[in-house]
């Protein structure tokens, strides 16, 4: 969480920098704030609580300065209330050094009582002053340069960081390092640039850097880069890495939100998934990574799926499909409660671990345990080259290019995709899925995004269903089997963007519980498409209905039955019930869309949230 955002170079340094908090603003939007730095003003400094449109307007008459040095930040709050404050960059006690820092320095306590003894003073809340302080304190006794000095007080630091520092006594120098969170360098020509990611950058170098953790770089104007190990100082040989990113990619192309491009994007973009590894005319399915380790799965004993939010409800769908076409037991964790509750590892377990951002912490916490207790890492993440695809034993990408609206849509569908993929050719391996099954499965498969985009056709019903529930004030979406999944994630979409209370319930459970809260104001979305438990949902959604509650039901084309009873229905082209959460998870996605925007909520960047979460 937070975005951090750093040039040094020949060009003006605040459009570039603004321009890339903007495009980091998905990672945190509590405040924002800049320092610049010229020969003739030195150093310039302005933040503001609020987004970066805010700090734009405040810079307007504040910051007069077309310095060629800059970094910026974009905070999502952990210590200290988001105020002007507490927002980065943060100086030290002499003003001499500027710091912007995404994470947690955990032992900042015991290290701010120790400077305060040594006579500094603390202007805001957070732990980023401490450490900027620290670094202070460190130079000043050791009489060294930056880098040296930020190398030492991290060695003193416990957490996670990325952070670019400045100091006016040499400023021709960023010093940025990583620990548990990312951190790009673009390399231009005669430019550095420094990033929570690459994309404030991608329109000047497609050349970048992605630190290792415990790494930190000196970038120095006209100097060769150099990076070194934090621990023990030795130093390493950069990785330059061509981006495949373009800038198309992480504008709204027309759309009045991403998240709206993005739930458009799922035809193709699920295509791009499977192209090169699904071959349904040759009854091909095969990704390297899984290739490569074959018999590790085809041994497994049990798969283990780790993953948080939307990615975890991915996993949920997985463990239908694995466990159907595989047969090999699946259990599904929250990475979070994972690493924290003593589980039971073995060695001949699969571990699973999905993740858009490749970065959540929780998630990386529960993939390092694993590996420790002898499991097989296996990761599907969307951000190539993010710690979690680095820290995994193997993996495979989903290929759903950035997905910048906060909340997931594009992932989610096409994780389902990659899992799906690895499950078929399980299958097929260990032959317990036919022949038959396998081949309709894989053309199934393939012609998936069509009916994705015919299901995208919902647009205008579902702007018309969400006009007539806008107001309300609970939602409660129901499922049964693979849809199940869907359920817990159309109701996470709808509270997480329109911030109404929705909850998700496989519809048997109804009855042991949430049926005591359905009344002529409850609404309740079901999803009933033909194939699955058609009949046992007919009869949920009966249960409803004579209980007055009003039924919104996902069904499938020409259906009649579930016509009569529901007050609204939503049709969706016909697949598989083991491939239906891709399509019945596209009206919910674009129905909390309309909801929240009719509600006039910020969809992108919904309150309290931020796109990946790299604190625990
Ligand atoms: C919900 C959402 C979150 C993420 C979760 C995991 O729309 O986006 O629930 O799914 O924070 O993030 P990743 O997949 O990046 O590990």
């Amino acid at each position: 969480m937070c975005g951090i955002v750093g040039y040094i170079g020949h060009r003006e340094a605040y459009p570039i920098v603004i321009k890339g908090l903007k495009r980091l603003e998905y990672r945190g939007y509590d405040s924002a704030g800049v320092m610049l730095f010229d020969n003739e003003t030195g150093v310039k400094l302005c933040k503001t609580k609020g987004k970066v449109s805010d700090l734009e307007a405040k810079a307007k008459d504040n910051l007069a300065t077309n310095g060629t040095i800059g970094i910026g930040h974009t905070r999502w709050a952990t210590h200290g209330v988001p105020n002007d404050v507490n927002s980065h960059p943060h100086l030290s006690n002499s003003g001499e050094l500027v710091i912007i820092h995404n994470g947690i320095i955990e032992n900042y306590a015991p290290l701010k009582e120790e400077l305060i003894k040594r006579g500094y003073t603390f202007k805001s809340d957070t732990d980023t002053e401490v450490l900027v302080n620290l670094i202070e304190e460190v130079q000043k006794n050791e009489n060294i340069k930056l880098g040296k000095a930020v190398q030492i007080a991290l060695n003193q630091v416990v957490g996670a960081y990325a952070i670019a520092v400045f100091d006016k006594k040499n400023p021709d120098e960023i010093v940025a390092a990583r620990l548990g969170s990312p951190l790009a360098i673009g390399v231009g020509d005669g430019e550095y640039f420094v990033a929570s990611d690459a994309s404030p950058f991608i329109e000047y170098t497609s050349n970048a850097i992605y630190l290792e953790d415990g790494e930190m770089a000196n970038i120095r104007l006209h100097k060769p880069l150099k990076v070194r190990k934090i621990k023990d100082d030795s130093l390493v040989d950069p990785y330059i890495q061509e981006l495949q990113m373009n800038l198309e990619q992480i504008e709204k192309g027309g759309y009045d939100h991403f998240m709206l491009k993005e739930i458009y994007e799922q035809p193709s973009v699920i295509k791009d998934t499977y192209r090169g590894r699904l071959h349904a005319n040759e009854g091909i399915v095969q990704m390297a990574g899984v290739e490569d380790n074959l018999e590790k799965f085809l041994n497994a004993k049990r798969i283990l799926i780790v993953a948080c939010g939307t990615s975890w409800h991915a996993g949920l769908v997985a463990e239908y499909i694995f466990e159907e076409f595989t047969r090999i037991p699946v259990e599904v964790e929250y990475a979070s409660e994972f690493r924290y509750r003593n589980p039971i590892i073995n060695k001949d377990d699969v571990v699973i671990a999905i993740s858009q951002s490749g970065e959540t912490a929780d998630t990386m916490a529960a993939i390092k345990l694993a590996k420790e207790n002898g499991a097989f890492v296996f990761g599907v993440c969307n951000v190539v080259g993010s710690s979690i695809s680095r820290e995994s034993h193997a993996g495979a990408y989903t290929h759903a290019g950035p997905e910048i609206g906060v909340a997931s849509t594009k992932a989610f569908t096409t994780q389902i995709t990659v899992l799906t993929m690895i499950a078929l050719r399980l299958g097929k391996a260990k032959g317990t899925l036919s022949n038959t099954d396998f081949h309709t499965y894989l053309q199934e498969l393939e012609i998936i995004p069509e009916k994705v985009a015919e299901a995208l056709e919902t647009n205008d019903r579902a702007k018309e269903i969400a006009a007539a529930f806008k107001d309300a004030p609970n939602c409660l979406y129901l499922g049964r089997g693979y849809n199940f999944p869907v359920a817990l994630e159309g109701a996470l979409k709808l509270k997480e963007i329109s911030y109404i209370h929705a909850e998700g319930y496989p519809a048997a459970e109804m009855k042991h519980g949430p049926i005591a809260l359905i009344d002529e104001h409850m609404p309740v979305i079901v999803i009933a498409p033909k194939q699955g438990h058609y009949d046992k949902i007919v009869s949920n959604i009966q249960e409803i209905k004579s209980r007055s509650g009003k039924i919104i039901a996902v069904v499938t084309k020409g259906d009649t039955q579930v016509r009569e009873l529901a007050d609204y229905v939503i049709e969706i082209p016909e697949t598989s019930d083991a491939l239906s959460p891709l399509i019945t998870t596209i009206p919910l996605q674009l129905l909390s869309y309309y909801i929240a925007v009719m509600r006039g909520c910020n969809v992108d960047q919904p309150r309290n949230l931020a796109k990946s979460v790299t604190v625990e």
